[in-house]
């Protein structure tokens, strides 16, 4: 995909030509300088003129008549120099990716010098580059008669430099695979629920396993009822697909210790079980598998990258569904770890299924916990769709997601546990906890639920119900959905400092 050179090749026809630019200068600099006189000074002057504009994410094309063997350059805004951040030169090499896609180049040439600032060195740069490419030209092939793949994709980008190759090329390596991983969270949320069964998804996980070497574990329904799994096992009750109870071990330390575990909410769908969502809430219930799949986003990048840490992922997965076998409200449940459940409610049952992963991840000897979960309409009340939802029982990890957040840009936001909540949660006169305390704030109960089961372990809760999807495209991607938290849980992983 990419091609690191040190000079810029004037004589090689590239389809395209990329070349930043930023405000108020009023010459090119660096390699487009060399083409600027080859073009007898004539992009200073389109530049004079405001042909060309440097506003940020503006694009202007220009033909070159000839007078080189490359046909086109597009120029790319970047508005105040010391105004450009990480974030928005990614989205703007996104508007760029997009544009070239759709004009159906398939090599791209680009003037990397012109894409950094005092801040913002190669390495930074490429890393933005090598995440905006696949997240911005990302589809879903959908299923029309009439396919929408592309007939034509960029698979090859020359970067150009007169900075440090090395630097160059490891930015790129990183900030692709953080997409890679985000763009196969994307395919696994938007496939429909009758095409990614929990089974499948077990499929999908052991590919994983087998290409990065992950140990692979995937409980099966008997073995889930010998260990007790009665939350998990609950939920699948309604259904006629066997639930999975999905584990991949990464070791990337010599002892297994300190080992991150991250749990994925698997509802591959949702109807509400008799506790039934509306016939509006629930189309688009396939995506309620949002948080397994940031999981195994996640794995893929750490399986890319290797960082120097344990992880292990766990990933309770069944679909949500009605049937004479069904569970239903006011039955009583017990779950691995031996709190017995009253259930209010059916629809809350992410927290059911995460119980259990969050049970099984610690049986494994996760000793840090992130739990990740599209699990209520409540966040998208309080937080929208921008920010996750974020809950935890321990200062110092939730520190270190928030880093991880903002490095990433997938923001996050804190909603607070306190002992009411704990009071509310654990209200019921035939059993431990209940399920569903009340609408009064019901994302807090939800995240105060799961924080039953990580009980010591210090743990970070994201509720990502109003993040997983979107409903209109963005320079990053189209709309459906995003992908959202497998950069953040990689990057956590990356960066991972223990506490002991
Ligand atoms: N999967 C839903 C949450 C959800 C809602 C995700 C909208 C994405 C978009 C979850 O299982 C659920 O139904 N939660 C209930 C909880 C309630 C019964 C306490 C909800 O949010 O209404
Ligand atoms: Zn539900
Ligand atoms: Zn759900």
């Amino acid at each position: 995909m990419f091609t690191v050179k040190t000079d810029l090749d004037l004589t090689r026809a590239h389809e395209v030509l990329v070349i930043g630019l930023f405000e108020k200068s009023k010459k090119v600099e660096g390699l487009a300088e060399k083409l600027d006189s080859v073009l007898e000074g004539q992009i200073t002057e389109l530049l004079k003129d405001g042909d060309i504009s440097a506003k940020i994410k503006s694009l202007t094309k220009i033909h070159t008549l000839g007078k080189l063997s490359t046909k086109r350059i597009y120029f790319v805004g970047l508005g105040k120099e010391d105004k450009l951040t990480f974030e928005i030169l990614r989205d703007t090499y996104g508007k760029l990716f997009k544009t070239l896609k759709a004009a159906k180049f398939e090599e791209v040439a680009i003037a990397m010098d012109s894409f950094v600032t005092e801040t913002i060195d190669f390495n930074e740069s490429a890393h933005a580059l090598g995440e905006a490419l696949p997240l911005a030209t990302y589809t879903f092939a959908d299923y029309k008669q009439k396919s929408n793949t592309p007939e034509k994709e960029i698979n090859t980008v020359i970067v150009y430099s007169n900075g440090d190759s090395e630097e160059i090329e490891a930015g790129l390596t990183v900030g692709y695979a953080h997409a890679k991983g985000v763009n196969s969270a994307r395919t696994l949320v938007n496939l429909p629920g009758n095409m990614l069964t929990a089974t499948d998804m077990a499929n999908y996980a052991t590919e994983l396993a087998e290409k990065y070497q992950f140990e692979l574990e995937i409980l099966e329904k008997e073995e889930m009822e010998k260990l007790g799994m009665g939350a998990l096992l609950a939920v699948n009750k309604g259904s006629v697909e066997p639930p999975k109870m999905i584990v991949l071990k990464y070791q990337g330390r010599e002892s297994w210790d300190d080992v991150i575990g991250l749990v994925g909410k698997g509802i591959t769908f949702d109807t509400g079980g008799y506790s039934i969502k509306p016939k509006d809430g629930i189309v688009g219930m396939k995506s309620d598998m949002g948080g397994a799949a940031a999981v195994l986003g996640a794995m893929e990048v750490i399986g890319e990258l290797k960082p120097e840490q344990n992880v292990v992922a766990v990933i309770p997965s069944t679909d949500n569904m009605i049937s004479g076998d069904a569970f239903k409200p006011d039955d009583v449940i017990t779950a691995m770890s031996g709190k017995t459940i009253e259930i209010l409610n059916t629809d809350a049952e992410g927290r059911l299924a995460l119980a259990d992963g969050v049970t099984y991840a610690k049986h494994h000897g996760a000793s840090y916990l992130v739990d990740v979960a599209t699990l209520t309409g409540g966040v998208i009340v309080a937080l929208g769709n921008d920010i996750t939802g974020a809950m935890t029982n321990n200062e110092e990890l939730f520190e270190q997601v928030l880093e991880a957040s903002n490095e990433t840009g997938e923001a996050i936001w804190r909603l607070p546990i306190n002992d009411k909540h704990k009071e509310r949660v654990r209200k019921s006169k035939v059993a431990d906890l209940n399920n569903s305390p009340g609408r009064d704030g019901h994302a807090i109960f939800a995240g105060t639920f799961i924080g039953e089961f990580a009980e010591d372990t210090p743990w970070v809760h994201l509720d990502i119900a109003g993040t997983a999807t979107t409903s209109s495209d963005y320079d990053l991607g189209p709309s459906g959905a995003t992908g959202v938290m497998v950069r953040t849980l990689a990057t956590l992983v990356e960066r991972f400092k223990s506490e002991k």
